[in-house]
């Protein structure tokens, strides 16, 4: 018989039961779900709604199941449908009928939405850990590169000469937007429901700032209604795990590109990349592949999650069920991408010749040309369409600008003497870059000595 079955004639199907049961998945929220429910017994005594007695019987009662999962000596009940009801059937067994007042005055609507947060609450923190450890990665590297130049990109074509340093600390930007992110959604998520109860509060004399309290929530819900059938904070966090994927993901794609024979800007450790069952010579970026890929399903779970709500009257309905496969692979997708770029990134050889020499190429100082006439009077205007003349002279004629002859420079102006030649120099372009925030030496050292500062705060203060 259901622990719920006393309106029913007859047991149900197994076919519907199957369909219905969350056990299969929701096992996971096992020590939120014990959790919850010895602070909900606790504050029951503490009202005098159950005696103190009662609640410590339930309390150890609650505390052996954990330990009895730990040591997977439980078996998990499809019958009982899902986590709440399984471990409430175990404390029967263990304790007797006293475990039938542990629900008193609660519902599994406000419970389970309980133990989710929870369950966030702390994934939302080793997640940060996560993030940070590719952050710090990137950093290391980034000190090993402030004086490597690369190409800098604009739609995929030569712009301009870089610090590879730079370049790294972009993406050290990215992810410390996604670590402010997930502090904010993690401050929505701190706030318990439990007290809600099915949805419109008890008549018992309950202390949810007591319960909230005990599990170290920093806040309580307000209505009732809203508290059963607010999942916000699991979109948000979706939302924000989508974001960190995408910049994982971006990431993945330029060292595929650039451990490419074409670009041969990096050599990826073999332990993070695979060979092919046919062509023998392969070395593939599986791994970076892998995580490019996975960032489609962290995207596809956050749509889907707003999809479940899309439509949904208040207060609970079982479509809210769908939650949590949702946020559980989204957890455990994102906690091992992170975990792998960390090491990729680490264990990335850069190849700095190849990437200085790619850089020289495409003409990329020719803003730096562009820029010295205009220090010398010339509308910036002229000065582009002066520079562009020679670009399409050098490259008729398959040459670089600083092969072009003296003469030749003289007679698209005479202000291009023999001091502009320097200019022509990518380590002398990056140099040249004086501007906040941008690829100079001393702006990248500086950006490098911020980045660690803020990361160091960010580790001792979590
Ligand atoms: N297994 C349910 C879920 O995951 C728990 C809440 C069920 N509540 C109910 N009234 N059926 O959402």
């Amino acid at each position: 018989m259901k622990l719920w079955g006393g309106r029913f004639g007859t047991a149900g199907g197994r076919a519907a039961e199957r369909f219905t049961a969350s056990i299969g998945f929701d096992w996971r929220l096992y020590r939120e779900d014990i959790e919850g429910s010895q602070a909900h017994v606790r504050m029951l005594a503490i009202q005098g709604i159950i005696t103190r007695e009662e609640s410590d019987l339930m309390v150890a009662g609650l505390e052996e199941i954990r330990q009895d999962i730990e040591r997977c000596q439980v078996e998990w009940r499809r019958e009982d449908e899902d986590i709440h009801m399984n471990i409430e059937r175990m404390l029967l067994a263990k304790v007797g009928p006293v475990a039938g007042k542990m629900h008193t005055a609660r519902s599994r609507n406000d419970q389970v939405a309980l133990d989710l947060r929870l369950f966030l609450r702390r994934r939302i923190d080793e997640l940060a850990t996560g993030v940070a450890h590719v952050q710090s990665a990137l950093l290391a590297q980034a000190g090993d590169h402030i004086h490597t130049i690369m190409p800098g990109y604009t739609h995929l074509q030569v712009g301009q000469p870089v610090s590879l340093a730079h370049h790294l600390l972009a993406y050290f930007d990215m992810l410390e937007r996604d670590q402010e992110r997930l502090a904010d959604c993690r401050r929505r998520t701190d706030v318990s429901p439990l007290g809600a109860c099915a949805l419109g509060g008890t008549s018992f004399p309950i202390d949810p700032e007591e319960v909230a309290a005990q599990l170290d929530f920093k806040g309580v819900f307000s209505n009732s209604i809203d508290a059963v059938s607010d999942r916000d904070f699991v979109v948000e966090f979706l939302a924000s795990g989508s974001l960190v994927m995408v910049h994982l993901s971006r990431l993945a794609e330029e060292l595929v590109l650039w451990s490419s024979q074409e670009f041969g800007f990096v050599e990826l450790d073999e332990a993070w990349t695979g060979g092919s069952s046919i062509m023998p010579q392969k070395k593939n970026p599986d791994s970076l592949e892998l995580v490019r890929g996975k960032t489609g399903r962290v995207i596809g779970h956050l749509t889907g999650m707003l999809t479940v709500l899309k439509g949904l009257p208040l207060a609970y309905n079982s479509d809210l069920q769908e939650d949590k496969e949702a946020l559980f692979a989204a957890c455990d997708t994102l906690e091992e991408c992170l975990s792998a770029m960390a090491q990729i990134i680490a264990t990335t050889i850069f190849c700095t010749e190849r990437m200085a020499r790619a850089a020289e190429k495409g003409y990329s100082t020719a803003t730096e040309l562009a820029d010295f006439l205009v220090g010398q009077g010339l509308t910036f205007r002229d000065a582009h369409a002066m520079v562009g003349s020679l670009v399409a002279l050098a490259e008729s004629s398959g040459r670089s600008l600083d092969q072009l002859e003296k003469e030749e420079l003289w007679g698209v102006s005479p202000l291009l003497g023999e001091e502009c030649r320097r200019l022509l120099s990518v380590q002398a372009a990056v140099k040249q870059k004086r501007s906040r925030g941008g690829t100079g030496p001393t702006q990248v050292t500086q950006a490098l000595a911020q980045a660690q500062l803020r990361l160091e705060q960010r580790v001792r203060s979590t």
